[in-house]
């Protein structure tokens, strides 16, 4: 992965996927290191993170490395200056760019212009970093991805559509209730339905929460108005009104089943009131392995650990 850009779960193989998972354990573990110590991150943001922000800086700072945060009304990407010149001037400066876009078209304008790698820090199409977090959780909270199943119940958009992808590459089976009109798209569907060949993991598309729920190890939801649509956000409280994860939904679940969310909920909303505080609710450990994931992520890429190996293994 040394040199690539992270757009997609996609641009991914399911041994990548893998070989990211068991350097997250070691990079876990090990906590500060000085893997890339003289390397630079830019964050170029359009929409607002705590998370997303937040985890880039720390992992970026616990591996020894920079990391510059600019703002959307800093940059004014594709407003004060064309999104290719912003691209060839950071990559005159910096190492990285993980970039948050409205347009996943931005991000391979960036990718294409700026010369150095450029991870998707979320878009309107995907959100392959939080993906990457949340298997790393299910594989801390159940030791493995075959013959698992999660269902997620709620809208088709940027967090299910990495994470179908991301299940399907690794074999865990996924089932998604939507509304019509609301499902995933059916480029990604396809995409998945030729990893699940490989893999085995079986996919399940429905409009009904229940059928989707019954017997899951993972039940996932994430919010039914993502950022950028807020004009819709009415509509569609009208539309998702039956897709709240409840203790009645979470029931038809196996009694161990793990209850996630990308965060920020809308308690009551999408999820309803106190369930992000149960004990089946691992949310803050997907949360805080945003970080871990994303060191063996910027690890991989920036060739921490290959230029590093030694200062690893002490
Ligand atoms: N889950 C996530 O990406 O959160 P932020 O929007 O706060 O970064
Ligand atoms: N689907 C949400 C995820 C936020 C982390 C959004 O795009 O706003």
């Amino acid at each position: 992965m040394k040199g690539k850009d992270l757009l997609s779960i996609s641009d991914l193989t399911a041994q990548d996927v893998r070989s990211l998972m068991s350097e997250t354990v070691g990079l876990k573990a090990r906590g500060w290191t000085s893997l890339l110590s003289r390397k630079t991150l830019a964050l170029l943001f359009e929409k607002p993170s705590l998370r997303t922000r937040v985890s880039f800086e720390m992992a970026m700072r616990q591996l020894g490395g920079q990391c510059l945060y600019l703002s959307p009304a800093e940059v004014g990407l594709g407003k004060r200056e064309p999104i290719p010149d912003v691209a060839r001037v950071l990559g005159r400066y910096v190492d990285a760019i993980a970039a948050r876009t409205f347009s996943h078209h931005t991000l391979e304008v960036l990718a294409d212009f700026s010369g150095i790698p450029v991870i998707n820090a979320l878009s309107d199409w995907e959100h392959p970093c939080q993906a990457l977090a949340d298997l790393f959780t299910i594989y801390e909270k159940k030791g493995e991805f075959e013959g698992l199943t999660l269902a997620y119940v709620g809208d088709g958009n940027n967090v299910a559509n990495s994470l179908l992808l991301a299940s399907a590459l690794v074999g865990m089976s996924f089932r998604i209730a939507s509304p019509g009109g609301y499902q995933i798209p059916d480029t990604i569907l396809d995409q998945a339905k030729k990893y699940a060949d490989d893999s085995g993991a079986e996919i399940f598309c429905t409009e009904e929460p229940s059928l989707a729920v019954k017997d899951a190890d993972i039940v996932y939801t994430d919010v039914w108005t993502s950022m950028g649509q807020e004009a819709e956000a009415e509509l569609r409280r009208r539309v998702f009104t039956g897709y709240q994860v409840t203790d009645q939904l979470l029931s038809l679940a196996k009694d161990d089943a793990v209850f996630m969310h990308p965060l920020p909920a809308h308690h009551g909303e999408e999820v309803a009131p106190g369930i992000v505080d149960s004990p089946k609710s691992v949310v803050f450990d997907q949360a805080e392995n945003r970080m871990h994931v994303q060191k063996a992520l910027l690890a991989q890429i920036l060739g921490g650990l290959e230029i590093s190996m030694d200062d690893y293994r002490r």
